[in-house]
């Protein structure tokens, strides 16, 4: 007997319409055969975390020598993401690269924290500087990140606001200060969804502060070299101070300006603020490394690949250290 749509009733082409969407519900086949793999993983005991947002940065760590993979499974793909499973300086260590901007940090860091068992997140990559004290080559372990992409674009000529810093364009108008029909922007708050706390309106996120305290401590020799190119003092670690993330990649010397001025924020990258936020929720440690290879667009163009590895290379060697010793 042949079947054909004709032949089913109605009644029966629901319920296999339903068998089949229940179906695809349940089984999660992006899942299917990884389950035991990721049950093997797990069993080895909790891992610390490690990611990175440039393809760049990766490299650096897979060259270093640090990173020793499990003979048992030494990496595993998920949602596209290449999860690599070891171990740095005796502990267990999963590390994988996000991709650059926030929601593929964010994603990253869900995943990782949702499937593989982690003791918490440690973060390393450059950064730009936006404190004129803090140069090429120093890895800043900031306390405090915030979310500086998330704005209210004001109305031309809306009265201006004492509550919170202001970005007014007509201040920037060459070569005299006016009036400037962009108006002006405010940062707005980020939304934290934690576990065990009403929704909170947040703009600093702080690192965990049991690993601050620790990291505070690292006495670690950063390299003053990369191939042949050399700065001319050895860089230093500063900690304690504020970092700034957003979907923005910036380079202009006044943006830069305005928010060290207004927010003493010493810092920009593209991450670190969405890799804080994702960890605070579960409420896992985390901690941030950014080495300094660019100054934002307040230095006379002179950035490199050279300097940009250099960067990638203090603040890799302070996470090797701080690995580690929260490993003991
Ligand atoms: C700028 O960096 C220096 C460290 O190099 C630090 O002492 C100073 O507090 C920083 N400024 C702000 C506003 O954080």
């Amino acid at each position: 007997m042949a079947w054909s749509c004709r032949a089913i009733p109605p009644q029966a082409m629901m319920l296999l319409s339903l068998l089949l969407a229940a179906g695809s519900a349940v089984a999660l086949p992006a899942m299917d055969g990884v389950r035991w793999q990721l049950d093997r993983i797990n069993q080895r005991g909790p891992s610390l975390g490690l990611v990175m947002s440039y393809v760049d940065e990766a490299t650096v760590l897979q060259a270093s020598g640090y990173f020793t993979p499990w003979r048992v499974f030494p990496l595993l793909d998920l949602y596209g993401r290449r999860f690599h499973i070891g171990s740095v300086r005796g502990a267990n260590v999963i590390y994988v690269l996000t991709g650059q901007r926030r929601l593929n940090a964010a994603v990253t860091v869900q995943t990782l924290i949702n499937m593989f068992s982690v003791s918490g997140i440690v973060h390393y990559g450059t950064a730009g500087s936006s404190n004129d004290s803090v140069s090429f080559g120093d890895v800043s372990v900031p306390k405090l990140v915030a979310h500086t992409g998330a704005w209210t674009w004001k109305k031309f000529k809306s009265p201006e606001e004492s509550s919170s810093a202001e970005l007014r364009f007509g201040e920037y108008n060459i070569p005299n200060r006016g009036d400037n029909l962009l108006g002006s922007l405010t940062f707005r708050n980020e939304e934290l969804y934690s576990v065990g706390k009403p929704m909170q309106e947040v703009f600093w996120l702080p690192v965990d502060s049991v690993w601050f305290r620790i990291a505070e401590q690292l006495k670690v020799k950063l390299e003053r070299c990369y191939d042949t190119f050399c700065l001319p003092a050895t860089p230093k670690i500063v900690s304690g101070l504020r970092g700034s993330s957003a979907d923005i990649f910036l380079d202009n010397a006044e943006y830069r300006k305005f928010l060290f001025r207004e927010y003493g924020m010493s810092t920009v990258d593209e991450e670190s603020a969405a890799v804080v936020m994702t960890t605070t929720s579960p409420g896992i440690p985390v901690i941030v490394f950014r080495g300094v290879s660019d100054l934002a667009g307040g230095e006379p163009s002179w950035s490199s690949t050279s300097l940009s590895n250099l960067a990638t290379i203090n603040a890799l060697k302070v996470a090797v250290e701080f690995i580690a010793t929260v490993g003991k």
